[in-house]
C-alpha cells in the first residue's frame, strides 16, 4: 500500500493569527507518522505558508484553484507559474464549489491540470455526483466523463495527478459515502486511469466529503482509496492530525 496523501482544503477560511497556530499544532503532530501531508489555505495566505513552512517536507502545501491561461487580462486569476513562485505542491482543480458556483466545465479543469503539470505542480482533479445523479444511477457516467476530460488533455502525463472523488451529496452534510461506496467508485476511476497509462497504480485516488477522525480509518483501509481530501475537520489540528494518524496506520499495516 502506498503511503497515503492527506489534504487539507481550507476553503474560505483562515486568518493570520488562526493559520499560524494551526500549522504550528499540525507540525508538532506530524513527526514519526507515515503519511503525506499538505494543507491548501486561501491563496492570499499561501505567502505566509511559504515562510512557516520552507525548509521542511513533512507538510506541504498548496492552492484551491489556478488559472488555465498563462498570463494576461484575466482580472482575480492567478496563473500555475505565480503559484510555484510561492513554493505550493497542489493545486486543487475542479472542485464541486468551483462547478457549482463559477459554472467550471470539464474543459477549463482539464486545461487548468494542463496548467499545474507545466508548471511541475501536481493537480488534485477533483470529480464527484449530485445526489440526483446518484438516485438516478449516473455516478459512473458522470466521474467518469469529467476524468475523461482531464485524461484527454493531459494524455501520458496522467500518471501525475491526484483524483479526488468527492460526492457533491457527502461534502459539508455530514453524511460520508460508506466505504464500500467510496471504493466503487475508486475502483471505476482506477480501472479508467489503467486504460489510459500503464502508471495508473502510482496514482493517488484521495476520498473528500465529510471524512473526519470518526470515520477516516474504515475509509483509507478500502485497497483503491489512498488518501482524503478534508474540509471541515482540517481546520482543527487535532481532527486533522487524527486522520493522518488512521492513515499512517494503514502504510505500517502494510
Ligand atoms: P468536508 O470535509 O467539509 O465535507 O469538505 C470536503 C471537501 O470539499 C474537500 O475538498
Amino acid at each position: 500500500m502506498k503511503t497515503k496523501l492527506i489534504a487539507g482544503n481550507w476553503k474560505m477560511n483562515g486568518s493570520l493569527a488562526a493559520n499560524q497556530a494551526l500549522v504550528r499544532g499540525v507540525m508538532d503532530g506530524l513527526s514519526g507518522l507515515q503519511v503525506r501531508a499538505a494543507v491548501c489555505p486561501p491563496a492570499v495566505y499561501l505567502s505566509q505558508l511559504q515562510s512557516l513552512l520552507q525548509g521542511q517536507t513533512a507538510l506541504a502545501w498548496g492552492a484551491q484553484d489556478v488559472s488555465m491561461h498563462e498570463q494576461g487580462a484575466y482580472t482575480g486569476e492567478m496563473s500555475a507559474s505565480m503559484l510555484r513562485e510561492f513554493g505550493v505542491r497542489y493545486v486543487i482543480v475542479g472542485h464541486s464549489e468551483r462547478r457549482q458556483y463559477h459554472a467550471e466545465q470539464d474543459a477549463q479543469v482539464a486545461m487548468k491540470a494542463q496548467r499545474a503539470l507545466q508548471a511541475g505542480i501536481t493537480p488534485i482533479v477533483c470529480v464527484g455526483e449530485t445526489l440526483a445523479e446518484r438516485a438516478a444511477g449516473r455516478t459512473e457516467e458522470v466521474v467518469k466523463r469529467q476524468l475523461a476530460a482531464v485524461i484527454q488533455a493531459n494524455g501520458h502525463c496522467i500518471s501525475e495527478i491526484v483524483v479526488a472523488y468527492e460526492p457533491v451529496w457527502a461534502i459539508g452534510t455530514g453524511q460520508t459515502a460508506t466505504p464500500e461506496q467510496a471504493q466503487e467508485v475508486h475502483a471505476v476511476l482506477r480501472k479508467q486511469l489503467q486504460a489510459a497509462t500503464t502508471q495508473a497504480d502510482r496514482v493517488s485516488i484521495v476520498y473528500g466529503g465529510s471524512m473526519n477522525a470518526a470515520n477516516a480509518a474504515a475509509l483509507l483501509q478500502q485497497p483503491d482509496i489512498d488518501g482524503g481530501l478534508i474540509g471541515g475537520a482540517a481546520l482543527k489540528g487535532s481532527d486533522f492530525l487524527a486522520i493522518m494518524a488512521a492513515a499512517s496506520q494503514c502504510a505500517q499495516a502494510s
